[in-house]
């Protein structure tokens, strides 16, 4: 539901850094590729990713602009966005020994820095005890419009109807997965935000955040 821009922005306008924990899985994915796994992941796909994150050093750097990932000292912020990673880190997000590794990074982060964190189990499992837990969502026809815009920018020629259908298709995996399925977290704001435009929503979370610090949390 447009997490990620919320998220940097809700950051910039506290003056605090935003978390993207995404980025963490799409380095493991870029690992993955690197090595010269596919997303199917068949054959002994998570020992050999166990492997390759031991192997190499992932280090993420939370700062102003956003989070920095680098990979053996090399930034990789820009090539872990490719479309074949994302397909990537959609595969090895799946993997309980992935999560096993970033999980506790994750919090640790979170202690470090404080801040906007984003990530579909921050609520749930890495933070349960976040001051402020928000599940921003909007209705299955704007998110799959939002999503057939963005595709648009990069030049593919999916049909609405082709977006809408796979998005389906991934919410009942994410939904029904064992491992970390998606979830409200117990005691979270769930704001939709079908038909607000970005900063409508923005200033929908400064206002929740504004009550939970009034509220001496
Ligand atoms: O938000 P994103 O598209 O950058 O995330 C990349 C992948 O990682 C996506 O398939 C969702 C998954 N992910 C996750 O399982 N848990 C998180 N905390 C963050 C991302």
């Amino acid at each position: 539901a447009g997490k990620s821009t919320v998220a940097a922005r809700l950051a910039a306008r506290l003056g605090v850094p935003h978390i993207d924990t995404g980025a963490m899985y799409r380095a493991v994915a870029l690992l993955a590729l690197r090595d010269g796994l596919s997303p199917s992941l068949d054959g002994g796909g998570e020992a050999r990713i166990s492997e390759l994150m031991a192997a190499h050093c992932l280090d993420v750097e939370v700062g102003p602009d956003g989070t920095r990932v680098l990979v053996d000292g090399e930034e990789v912020s820009r090539e872990i966005r490719s479309a074949e990673c994302s397909l990537m880190a959609s595969a090895v997000s799946a993997l309980p020994a992935v999560r096993r590794a970033l999980v506790p990074l994750q919090r640790r982060l979170g202690e470090l820095h404080g801040g906007v964190m984003e990530g579909r189990d921050i609520g749930t499992v890495v933070l349960p005890t976040a001051t402020l837990k928000v599940f921003l969502t909007a209705s299955p026809d704007e998110r799959a419009r939002r999503r057939h815009r963005d595709l648009s920018g990069t030049g593919t020629d999916e049909s609405l109807d082709a977006v809408r259908e796979q998005q389906r298709r991934r919410d009942l995996q994410d939904t029904m997965r064992a491992e970390s399925p998606l979830q409200v977290a117990r005691g979270s704001v769930v704001v939709d935000t079908t038909g607000l435009e970005l900063e409508e929503v923005v200033e929908r979370l400064l206002a929740e955040v504004a009550r939970v610090l009034e509220s001496g949390a």
